[in-house]
């Protein structure tokens, strides 16, 4: 019941949440299936639709799952569907040779890399630090700057320029300020001294952006520099400072996420120790 409310709770007025369950006579679930569309987490772009189907392991291999890909289908084209798409561990080679029977082809490839603070020392990156305070640039924090409605619009407007250059942008569907706000200030705990900057004079030129989670760990949500000014170290730099922070307040690992054609934060997260997880494809078909 958590999950479903939880999934509700990330809907908007115009989010499209459907969800459907296969169950026995005596009431036990033997298969489910969701699809979703509009703002959510992840968002979608219009016409996009994302399915999830799950099927209880003793009943694979009857038609369970096939049966909830065709109502989803039917009911994604009924509310204007273009494009269905959905996400499989790289590992089960059953579910992907599944979804390409069902003309599913494979189009993103991403991954969670985690790095071990214990592991992590900020002292070995002080040359790469002190290179970037050579040229003039600063480091600050969020917390440096009043807690106002107008540094938080300057933040989301910086997260949403650097976003746009994430691999497959174009897929994503961006909350607006007013629901970044809310997902900032009351879903996730507000650090604002959790989102290192550098900063030329009065602009802020890199970004590294973490979020406080249970356990002691750290999401690192977007690591990000501005066009003018790539090429120049400033990546790994911000996204030292943001390791250095989550090690000493607490934090045991950082999480990252990114797409396996975006070299140049790989290269920032390799040079750091960060090791790479079983990634997951994105597979698509055109409806
Ligand atoms: C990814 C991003 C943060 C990198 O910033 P940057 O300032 O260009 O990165 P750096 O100068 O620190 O370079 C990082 C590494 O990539 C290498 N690199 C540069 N161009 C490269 C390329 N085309 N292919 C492969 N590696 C490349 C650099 O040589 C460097 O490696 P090195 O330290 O071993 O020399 C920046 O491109 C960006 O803001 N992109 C949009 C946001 C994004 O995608 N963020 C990551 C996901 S959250």
């Amino acid at each position: 019941m958590n999950v479903l409310s939880d999934q509700e709770q990330k809907c908007q007025s115009n989010t499209i949440l459907h969800r459907v369950a296969v169950v026995s006579e005596s009431g036990q679930m033997l298969g489910y299936g969701r699809v979703v569309s509009g703002p959510w987490d992840p968002g979608t772009s219009p016409g996009d639709f994302n399915f999830v189907i799950l099927v209880a392991k003793e009943w694979r291999k009857s038609g369970i799952g096939k049966h909830i890909y065709d109502h989803i289908l039917q009911f994604s084209k009924q509310n204007g569907a273009k494009r269905l798409s959905t996400f499989v561990y790289e590992t089960e080679q059953e579910q992907l040779n599944w979804l390409e029977r069902l003309g599913f082809a494979k189009s993103i490839h991403t991954f969670n890399s985690v790095l071990d603070l214990q592991k992590f020392d900020p002292h070995s990156f002080s040359t790469t630090l002190q290179s970037v305070r050579s040229t003039g640039l600063k480091f600050a924090t969020l917390a440096d700057y009043p807690d106002t409605d107008e540094m938080f619009s300057r933040f989301f407007d910086v997260m949403m320029e650097l976003t746009s250059d994430v691999p497959n942008a174009d897929r994503m569907q961006f909350p607006d300020f007013d629901t970044m706000k809310y997902i900032c200030k009351h879903m996730a705990p507000w650090e604002p001294s959790a989102i290192q900057l550098i900063v030329d004079d009065h602009r802020w030129v890199a970004m590294s952006v973490l979020t406080r989670m249970p356990d002691q760990w750290y999401n690192c949500v977007l690591t990000g520099v501005d066009r003018d000014y790539r090429g120049r170290g400033l990546a790994l730099a911000v996204k030292v400072k943001s390791a250095e922070y989550a090690k000493n307040n607490g934090g045991q690992f950082i999480r990252t996420y990114n797409d396996s054609t975006n070299d140049r934060i790989l290269r920032v997260n390799q040079r750091m120790g960060f090791a790479a997880q079983p990634g997951q494809y994105t597979l698509d078909k055109m409806v």
